[in-house]
């Protein structure tokens, strides 16, 4: 009698059909999340699709969120191929997003605190009052306002001033325009490379390296006499150069510096832009978020302690907001060696999309799933605590490292936003139009009126 384990026969991973040279380009232009989800429940977890003459292996589901944070996810999986064409546009060697291993946590390490809840600790008032600044430039009453870039004001504000010091309006637009170049063209490869070639794109990039070398001056100037525990995030960063050279080469500093802005506008500026709409969507959402933030704000200033917890309903919004509108739906990673997923033989040197956004949009773990619901959030439903049902934060090793501080900086933005303005779809019967590139988000035509303040 053989003892022996039969060996596992693998099977077949099936293509996604595509057109000539531009592959499935169109599909997944026009709704990333919507393209896994339909291919998933076609195809099952692994399948393969052609995206302008690139190949890419998709897996999909809780299983391949949760590979991620396995042990043989670390050793099949590096982040390196994707990032390193930013890399190399900034002249720099490495950046954190595209490393793994022992460089990725040196790095890691560096700015875990700068980007940590604690950088914001004692300073909610302070990002109350710069959303209140912000309401006041760029959402003036009686207008109709564009949701998406007076998001994207305010976070550079509130990101610019809390986590480097000081907030560099001026530059927001040429931030937005090498984070969309660089993004479309050399990450996410949904754009030709010509359009690097761009005027636009060129007089942007030098502005932004422009401020990266202000910044490093500045930081520069600090490092003589400031104190290590008033050390933000830019210091930190300067620190390790000055202090480990070989991590934090000068090579490095600007990609490094800059990173605030690359990993933080486009994604709260989207997210907090389609809560605003999930909200005012929903009337009895919108009567249930007003009254605890009017609670919240009634004593005249914020008291830090349990912030989330006081506003279970704006909490349960938010969740619900970035289960349907992620703005991450897909990690992309390369194979480091040949390994089996799901009884699919996946090469070594592949390209490969984690779908881990598929598992937000399925019946199975999400009942009503279509359904805008705040409440699946509260035990005893918990609906989010399944494994590998929700990431909008990512998973594994390379999972947000601004986690804690973005969720603060969501609640209170909104919080205020809800408190203070009388908002109102326009027109009032809008449905959401949406953008894909470089990041999935409320196109810039989404607009609400300013009624008036409300307090
Ligand atoms: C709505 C808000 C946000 C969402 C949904 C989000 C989502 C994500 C996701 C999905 C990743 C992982 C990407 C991957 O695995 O390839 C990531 C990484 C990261 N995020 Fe966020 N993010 C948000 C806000 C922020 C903010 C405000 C900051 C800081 C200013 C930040 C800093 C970072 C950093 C530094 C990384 C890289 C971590 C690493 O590679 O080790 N994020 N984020």
């Amino acid at each position: 009698m053989s003892t022996a384990t039969p060996s596992l026969e693998l099977r077949p991973t099936p293509q996604v059909p595509g057109l000539p040279l531009i592959g499935s380009v169109l599909g997944m232009a026009k709704d990333p999340a919507q393209f896994f989800v339909d291919n998933y429940r076609k195809y099952g977890p692994v399948f393969r699709v052609n995206v302008l003459g690139n190949k890419y292996c998709v897996i999909a589901g809780v299983e391949a969120a949760n590979f991620l944070g396995t042990r043989e996810g670390k050793e099949s999986l590096r982040s390196k191929e994707f990032w390193q064409g930013l890399v190399e546009e900034y002249g720099a060697t490495r950046m954190l997003t595209g490393e793994d291993g022992e460089s990725h946590k040196q790095l890691r390490d560096i700015m875990r605190s700068g980007y940590s809840r604690e950088s914001i600790k004692g300073r909610y008032n302070e990002l109350v009052q710069i959303t209140d600044g912000a309401l006041k430039r760029d959402w003036p009453v009686g207008k109709s306002v564009s949701v998406l870039p007076a998001m994207q004001y305010m976070v550079v504000d509130q990101l610019g001033t809390i986590l480097t010091g000081a907030a560099p309006l001026e530059y927001v637009k040429d931030i937005r325009t090498t984070i969309l170049h660089i993004l479309n063209v050399l990450v996410t490869r949904q754009r030709p490379k010509i359009l690097l070639k761009n005027p636009q794109y060129k007089k942007a990039k030098s502005r932004v390296f422009e401020l990266g070398e202000k910044m490093i001056a500045q930081a520069k100037a600090r490092s003589k006499t400031i104190k290590e525990e008033e050390r933000n995030l830019i210091d930190d960063i300067y620190h390790a150069h000055l202090t480990q050279p070989d991590v934090m080469p000068a090579s490095d500093l600007i990609v490094t510096l800059t990173g605030p802005y690359v990993a933080g506008l486009d994604t709260v500026a989207n997210t907090t832009a389609a809560i605003t709409y999930t909200v005012l969507k929903n009337p009895d959402v919108k009567a249930r978020v007003l009254k605890e933030v009017d609670e919240l704000f009634a004593a005249g200033t914020v008291d830090e302690d349990g912030l989330l917890k006081k506003l279970p309903a704006l909490n349960g919004a938010i969740m619900e907001t970035m289960r349907l509108y992620p703005i991450a739906v897909a990690q992309m990673r390369t194979a480091t060696k040949d390994f089996v997923f799901e009884g699919h033989q996946i090469h070594a040197g592949e390209m490969i999309y984690i779908a881990t956004s598929v598992p937000h949009f399925m019946e199975e773990y999400w009942p009503n799933a279509k359904k805008f619901d705040i409440d699946r959030y509260a035990k005893p439903r918990a609906e989010h605590m399944q494994p590998g049902v929700y990431s909008p934060y990512g998973r594994g090793p390379h999972t947000c490292l601004g986690k804690s501080l973005a969720e603060v900086q969501i609640a209170l933005s909104m919080a205020r936003l809800f408190h203070k303005l009388d908002l109102e779809l326009d027109p009032p019967h809008y449905e959401l139009k949406t953008k894909t590139a470089p990041t999935p988000g409320p196109a810039t035509s989404f607009k609400v009126k300013v009624k008036g303040y409300r307090n």
